[in-house]
């Protein structure tokens, strides 16, 4: 995924352990400005701790990230420097917003956070409610009074405060019923596109991905399955994983098992390869290489699709 301008985060093999538990492998990828980057892979693939490792809220175990083409450094300052710049809304807004605070002090955090509240602040605070639907909210009201979409609006108000060139967004709609989903991706398209932010969507959504994603990234336990343009691996992928993530045929491959739950093949092969109707000898073995499809496309796999 090279391309002239530099992308504004960038994955450098990047790997995270939690004791002997590898949670990522070896991951790179890149996030190019002003564009959405997917992020698509099943519950416990280690999307989320892709998320955080990108809010230096953990570091790498091994390899490296770079925001805007400057390795993270975890001293406070620069590491504060970098996240004002990065704007996050997770799954859960029950959890994300504090109850007890008003939408005055929520929306403002970020600003107070940053030595950044001045005169102007409420006049932000109210312009920010204004951008996400929420005119007629009061500064002085408490989330409480507000559902599951409400919700949701607030933390996107909050994670544009410090108007970021970045939005991570874990699962932002799969708490939400169907029509409050589409409300809320609209409106983050209409942010993207008119701020010219740049995304990382993490979502189990395979269609709205294809409609919105400009870069795919495929995880699978923790390792890069595929990765590339978003509609033409959607269009034709070429990793097994992908085919059946992005098609119905979940159903009729075997599932993880709680006996490859218990033993995983060993660290250096596919670890699709339990789950892989054409799995060989080899792919038990080896790791596969990156093989490049295209200069812009990886699909890891020894037998890829033609
Ligand atoms: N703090 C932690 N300690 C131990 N294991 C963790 C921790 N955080 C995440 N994991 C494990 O890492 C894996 C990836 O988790 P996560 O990134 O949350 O996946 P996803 O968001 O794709 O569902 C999971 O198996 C999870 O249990
Ligand atoms: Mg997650």
């Amino acid at each position: 995924m090279s391309g002239l301008e530099l992308p504004i985060l960038h994955f450098e093999h990047v790997t995270r352990r939690y004791d002997r538990f590898i949670a990522l492998e070896d991951v790179s990828f890149v996030v190019r400005k002003g564009k959405i980057l997917g992020l698509v892979g099943e519950s416990g693939s280690g999307k989320t701790t892709c998320i955080r490792l990108a809010l230096g809220l953990e570091r790498p175990s091994a390899g490296r990230i770079r925001f805007m083409g400057r390795p993270y450094s975890y001293r406070s300052k620069e590491m504060k420097a970098i996240r004002r710049r990065i704007g996050f809304i997770f799954q859960d807004p029950y959890d994300a917003l504090d109850p007890h605070l008003t939408l005055e002090e929520i929306i403002g955090e970020p600003l107070r956070a940053h030595g950044l509240w001045n005169v102007t602040a409420r006049e932000r605070i109210r312009g920010l409610l204004d951008r996400v639907g929420l005119p007629d909210a009061s500064l002085r009201s408490y989330p409480t009074r507000y559902s599951g979409g409400g919700l949701q609006r607030i933390a996107i108000a909050r994670a544009l405060a410090l108007e970021p060139e970045l939005l991570l967004c874990d699962e932002p709609t799969s708490n939400l019923d169907v029509s409050m989903q589409a409300q809320i991706i609209n409106l983050l398209m209409e942010l993207q596109r008119e701020r010219g932010l740049a995304m990382v969507f993490v979502t189990h959504d395979l269609p709205l991905i294809r409609r919105i994603a400009d870069d795919l990234v495929v995880l699978y336990a923790g390792r890069v399955m595929e990765c590339g343009p978003a509609r033409e691996i959607a269009a034709r992928p070429r990793h097994p994983y992908t085919i059946v993530l992005l098609s119905a045929m979940e159903a009729k491959i075997p599932h993880r098992s709680a006996w490859d739950e218990a033993n995983p093949p060993v660290s250096p092969a596919c670890p699709f390869a339990p789950r892989c109707w054409k799995a060989q000898p080899q792919c038990w073995k080896e790791r596969p290489p990156r093989i490049p499809v295209r200069p812009d496309w990886e699909v890891a796999c020894f037998f890829p699709e033609e």
